[in-house]
């Protein structure tokens, strides 16, 4: 089986998606960490030098490379996977994948972005948290009609270890 974990930029996607690996031993890959490694270049230069066209392309690329890999994954996307392309085909309503929405208020997620901004190239230029609120709150709400086709919708505005726990009990 596959564990796939959606939701918007900061909201923990890699951080539990490797605890949880760990956790149930099962082989955990970030795609945007495949992508930089595949490609040579980090996310943010990527959007720098060939543009956000060029990175959604090959985004789709991986992602499709990843889903048709043998064996068992965890895998995190990049917030704005499930948005672009028709990758929403190959993720939703297929039954060899579960499909978990790490959702997190727009507040927490300002709060977490404004300190890690800078990898993050739809980001990087906003400099006060009540401009972070506002892009955030507006991005998300274009975003959550994907994120929502999830199969698991969890709310992760928690601890690690409380949702980590809601995960194995939800998916195993
Ligand atoms: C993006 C999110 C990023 C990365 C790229 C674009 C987005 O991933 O894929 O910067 O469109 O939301 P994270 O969600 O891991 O930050």
């Amino acid at each position: 089986m596959k564990i796939i974990l959606i939701g918007y930029m900061g909201s923990g996607k890699s951080t539990i998606g490797k605890a949880l690996g760990l956790l149930v031993n099962i082989p955990f890959v970030d795609l945007d960490s495949y992508i930089e490694e595949k490609e040579k270049q980090t996310i943010h230069d990527i959007f720098k030098t060939k543009g956000e066209v060029y990175f959604r392309k090959q985004e789709h690329f991986y992602l499709k490379e990843l889903l048709q890999a043998d064996g068992p994954m965890i895998l995190s996307l990049g917030g704005g996977t499930p948005c672009f392309i028709n990758n929403e085909k190959l993720l939703f309503n297929n039954t060899s994948y579960k499909t978990v929405y790490l959702n997190v208020s727009v507040k927490e997620l300002a709060d977490r972005l404004l300190i890690g901004k800078a990898s993050r190239p739809l980001i990087s230029h906003i400099n006060s948290l009540e401009e972070m609120q506002e892009f955030v709150g507006k991005h998300l709400f274009e975003r959550t009609v994907f994120y929502n086709k999830s199969e698991v919708v969890i709310d992760a505005n928690k601890d690690q270890k409380t949702i980590l726990e809601k995960l194995v009990m939800m998916l195993f």
